[in-house]
């Protein structure tokens, strides 16, 4: 190899390794959990949903609210259940009744939000 050839070549294969990398620790690799793995993040979402308050106003699968005001919050995206539960919680996400429920979300991590995220999207 000339090293007009080379240094492409290995720019290209860095690229390569690099964005595989990112592949595999993004979040939306959890989608391809092992089955065992799997099973434990729901139920870890599942304890938190319970354990955060969640389901006081949410209800069972986060479909069955305490009032018809409140949205249905189960199968939606975990993308999107994961950002509007840290939106909610930080204040960026503060019209409509969001007043509601932000003081009762403020002990939830961003880790934890995820969890809730995956458990609520499998409803
Ligand atoms: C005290 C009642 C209450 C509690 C507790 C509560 N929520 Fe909410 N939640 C609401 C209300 C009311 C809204 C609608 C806000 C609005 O009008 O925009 C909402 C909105 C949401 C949304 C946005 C839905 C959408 O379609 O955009 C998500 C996601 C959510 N809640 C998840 C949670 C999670 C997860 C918890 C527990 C960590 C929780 N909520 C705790 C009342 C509550």
């Amino acid at each position: 190899m000339n090293k007009y050839v080379k240094y492409p070549f290995l720019i290209c294969l860095f690229i390569l390794i690099g964005s595989l990398g990112v592949h595999l620790f993004s979040e939306d690799f959890a989608g391809k959990l092992r089955e065992e793995d799997y099973s434990e993040v729901l139920s870890k979402g599942e304890k938190l949903y319970k354990k955060k308050a969640c389901l006081s106003c949410h209800g069972k699968g986060g479909n069955n609210p305490q009032d018809n005001s409140y949205p249905l919050i189960g199968g939606q995206p975990k993308t999107y259940l994961k950002q509007q539960i840290i939106d909610i919680r930080d204040g960026s996400r503060s019209n409509g009744n969001t007043a509601i429920m932000s003081a009762s979300i403020q002990t939830v991590s961003d880790e934890e939000a995820y969890l809730i995220a995956f458990y609520l999207s499998k409803q």
